[in-house]
């Protein structure tokens, strides 16, 4: 038995996403498509197990296959890799792990061959302790102004050996680790929200925005498009560093509503000192990493002299339950909508498990981040896949000896961190590596289960995965029925979503379990085979 859609009929208001984009030509990023590229995991092309700057030129052609307007770059400045280069020893400079700088001026040069911008991931919120700045602050003691760069602090009770306030590291752990001064005997606490191995710097002193912008303008005149900046909401620090009202061994930055450590009114003077570099460069965009959910506090990034763009992770965190997705789409159009900005999308990304693992698994996951892929294209905005999303890769489990992310260290082998999302793209062949390297010791190990999921093998299947994301994206690009910045509700059957967009395209997504009937019109791509006319179960459907 089938349910039906009432296709016109109201539910709840329009909602109308902003579109501010500095003057009367939209700019670039409004409605780009943007292609998150881990570069470790993307294509080795020297053989040394990791991918490079130049593994990923040689795959340009399958980038701009793709039909992405923008690639996102993971960080590649130079680093001991600690975090997987979110620890920058030297932000003006890439890796030669990556391959150096001119492999990053190579890729730029192909990408923008192919009509594609490059965005770079820019690290404000901390350095590696390797830092030229940091290696001063040990070597100068207690109340020098190489000590101002970070937060350092003398410890309480006793000789000072507890830390200073109650703060965790967001990968588990104290968020402070005791030094040794020079003369050997324990001396001050400095704070990492993160790895001990990434202090924190301390934004109240201006030799911190200072350099930081001449990061920015170093890479801005190199011809770099824009930065995806980590951490957004947590560069300035409270007054005093109350400790936090609960110590919670959280996931990642995932939940951190009344939390100290993040989100502090401060950071808005930070962003808008950044934005006014970022003025200087025509096109250039920036766009923050923002763990906030009350939709005013989002929607304060994105003001006029702020961010460009703020990732709103309502509708990666949404289960497929259609109250949650149809919420978390609501929310986020509202923050946009607020500021009168842009919404930005995203699924997937190199801190989180991949999609068709969260959505259940097996064919099932992989049938549900289809539809969500579809719901989320079909908005108005910007959008994020995160390489390898659209070959439909799994989470890998992984041995406790592969594992590399700091988490699983630092949290005492209780958690095990975001590698098992972070495994190399499978290119080609029927073993692992798969032809992402000729090292058959890669960074993370491919697992031998991938054999039909590799580039090769989904390239010429109508039916893959790859197909059905190639297929999506163009249409998205090339359909006038997905142009405007509003949507409106339709009313559908109760566990389904339906919308049109003010340029016609309906989207409807059934995350029920009985088939429905579809709304009149054509049907311009569904995520699954309709079955006698209806969208089974797990699946959304473009029409027009
Ligand atoms: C967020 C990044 O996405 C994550 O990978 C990193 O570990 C932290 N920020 C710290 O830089």
């Amino acid at each position: 038995m089938s349910e039906n859609i009432e296709a016109g009929s109201r539910s709840g208001g329009d909602i109308e996403a902003g579109s501010r984009s500095g003057g009367d030509i939209e700019a670039w990023w409004s409605r780009a498509l943007f292609y998150q590229v881990y570069p470790r995991s993307f294509y080795d092309s020297n053989g040394d197990g990791f991918g490079d700057l130049d593994g990923v030129t040689a795959k340009m052609g399958y980038i701009a296959s793709l039909g992405v307007d923008a690639i996102w770059l993971n960080p590649v400045m130079v680093s001991p890799m600690a975090d997987n280069g979110y620890d920058v020893a030297d932000p003006r400079d890439v890796d030669p792990l990556f391959g150096g700088i001119g492999a990053l001026d190579r890729l730029t040069d192909a990408a923008h061959a192919a009509g594609i911008k490059v965005t770079m991931d820019l690290v404000p919120n901390h350095t590696s302790s390797a830092h030229p700045w940091f290696q001063a602050a040990l070597a100068a003691g207690p109340g020098s102004d190489a000590r101002e760069r970070y937060i350092f602090r003398d410890g309480v009770g006793p000789g000072g050996t507890q830390p200073p306030n109650n703060w965790v590291s967001i990968f588990g752990g104290p968020a402070w680790s005791r030094i040794d001064e020079a003369d050997g005997n324990p001396g001050q606490w400095y704070l990492h929200l993160f790895d001990a191995e990434q202090p924190d710097l301390n934004w109240d002193n201006p030799e911190v925005f200072e350099d930081l912008e001449k990061t920015l303008r170093f890479w801005l005149e190199r011809g770099i498009d824009g930065f995806r900046i980590d951490v957004a909401h947590g560069m300035a620090k409270p007054p005093g560093l109350p400790d936090m009202a609960a110590i919670k061994a959280e996931v990642l930055l995932a939940d951190i509503d009344d939390d100290p450590r993040f989100n502090n009114d401060g950071v808005h003077d930070i962003h808008r000192q950044i934005r006014q570099v970022f003025d200087d460069y025509a096109n250039a965009v920036a766009i923050g990493e923002v763990w906030v959910y009350d939709n005013e506090q989002f929607a304060q990034y994105l003001r006029p002299d702020e961010l460009h763009l703020a990732f709103n992770f309502r509708l990666l965190r949404a289960e497929f339950d259609a109250e949650d997705i149809r919420g978390a789409i609501e929310n986020s159009l509202t923050a946009a909508h607020i500021a009168d900005a842009t919404p930005s999308w995203t699924l997937a990304n190199h801190d989180v498990d991949r999609a068709p693992t969260r959505y259940g698994g097996g064919d099932a996951g992989l049938d549900r981040a289809k539809a969500m892929t579809m719901a989320m294209l079909a908005l108005p905005g910007a959008v994020f896949i995160y390489n390898g999303e659209e070959l439909g890769l799994p989470n890998v489990d992984l041995p406790d000896e592969a594992l590399r992310d700091p988490v699983w260290e630092r949290s005492g082998h209780t958690r095990r961190g975001r590698d098992a999302s972070r495994i190399p793209v499978p290119w080609d062949g029927d073993a692992p590596p798969f032809g992402f390297s000729d090292n058959p010791d890669t960074w993370l190990p491919l697992p031998a289960d991938w054999a039909a999921l590799t580039v090769e093998k989904q390239d010429d299947d109508p039916a893959s995965a790859l197909a059905f994301y190639r297929r999506a994206i163009e249409l998205r690009c090339r359909r006038g029925e997905f142009e405007g910045s509003t949507i409106e509700w339709l009313d559908s059957p109760a566990d389904t979503i339906a919308f049109r967009r003010d340029g016609g395209l309906v989207c409807v997504l059934n995350a029920g379990t009985r088939a429905i009937a579809l709304p009149d019109g054509d049907v311009l791509l569904a995520s699954a085979e309709l079955i006698d006319g209806e969208l089974p179960p797990d699946a959304a459907a473009w029409l027009v």
